[in-house]
């Protein structure tokens, strides 16, 4: 089978591909930049199995370009990008990596929550520009994060773990949900409606899976729920959070600040964040460890191969594809 891969992955996964029998060619994208909508289809137009990136619209159009399509294995637990209806009507089995990215992600989640609320990328910049004369009482002060309210909207597997991360530091835990979850109690978690939810948190962390109901699901009337001290962290998907509304509430002083991995029209973002201090910004790494993209290439390594070898996917989204 022909493989074409969207975006060079990490080495040792690399090295699976390159050496696997199964695999009569490979083709992995030469640029280090993602790949134009042309080369996607040329690629996708070439190929029988399609190892795509979560930056990769992968759409009904895509999928024509190519009727023998028989894999599309996306290097992602989030699979926003691909339409998957289209890919059941085409009857192309799609792949994710779950399981193995949600401790990494919930210690970005947590390490953002710490450098936003201990002005942290604030302080590095203090000390880089030469600014620090000595100890001052008032100096760079923050907020405390121990003992205090985390509301996590959406306690899935990443929820949970960042909530395990929360206990440590004696939070008390509030989430919202579709529905209670039974694994909370182990966290001592408590289910609450999320507007409730809204006014009670000290920080408000987003974990919904992302989709049309969750699109916007933090906007300007959610803002005001807040309390003007709390911070909000986003690490699941961009549009969950309106950031023009967001912007809104920062410059209005509706909450304290905001920790963010990704954004709405990711790469872009709304440029006024980048001038505000009590902002964190990193480039969506939640789960950028060496480790973790190792297996999540391994899952969308084996996934690849058992499409090759014609045995059951591990992770297929949409099983009523097989056979
Ligand atoms: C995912 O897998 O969906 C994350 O956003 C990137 O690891």
């Amino acid at each position: 089978m022909k493989v074409f891969v969207t975006r060079r992955l990490p080495k040792t996964v690399m090295g699976r591909l390159e050496k696997a029998n199964e695999i009569s060619e490979l083709r992995v994208n030469p640029h280090d930049r993602v790949l134009t909508r042309d080369e996607l289809e040329e690629g996708t137009a070439w190929c029988d199995i399609l190892l795509s990136q979560l930056v990769d619209p992968i759409d009904g159009a895509l999928m024509d370009c190519n009727p023998g399509l028989k894999l599309i294995a996306n290097y992602a637990v989030g699979y926003n990008n691909i339409d998957v209806d289209a890919a059941i009507e085409r009857s192309i089995p799609v792949t994710n990596t779950p399981g193995v990215l949600d401790d990494s992600t919930a210690d970005l989640t947590w390490a953002l929550l710490m450098a936003v609320a201990r002005r942290i990328v604030e302080a590095d910049g203090y000390m880089r520009t030469g600014k620090y004369d000595g100890w001052a009482p008032t100096l760079l002060m923050g907020t405390d994060v121990h003992h205090k309210t985390l509301g996590i909207i959406g306690l899935g597997r990443i929820g949970f773990a960042l909530a395990q991360r929360a206990q440590g530091f004696g939070m008390h835990i509030i989430y919202s949900d579709l529905e209670p979850k039974p694994y909370a109690a182990e966290v001592n978690a408590e289910y609450i409606d999320m507007y409730t939810l809204l006014r009670k948190s000290d920080f408000v962390s987003l974990h919904p899976f992302y989709d049309k109901k969750s699109h916007h699901l933090i906007d300007e009337r959610e803002f005001k729920q807040m309390k003007n001290s709390a911070f909000l962290i986003n690490v699941s998907r961009g549009p969950v959070v309106n950031e023009k509304a967001l912007v809104k509430a920062l410059k209005a002083g509706e909450i304290a600040g905001a920790a963010l991995d990704v954004y709405e029209h990711e790469p872009k973002m709304e440029p006024e964040l980048a001038e505000m201090d009590n902002v964190v910004i990193v480039p969506h790494i939640a789960s950028a460890s060496l480790e973790t993209r190792t297996a999540m290439g391994n899952i969308a390594v084996d996934n690849v191969l058992a499409r090759c070898r014609g045995d059951a996917l591990t992770t297929c989204l949409n099983p009523e594809t097989a056979g």
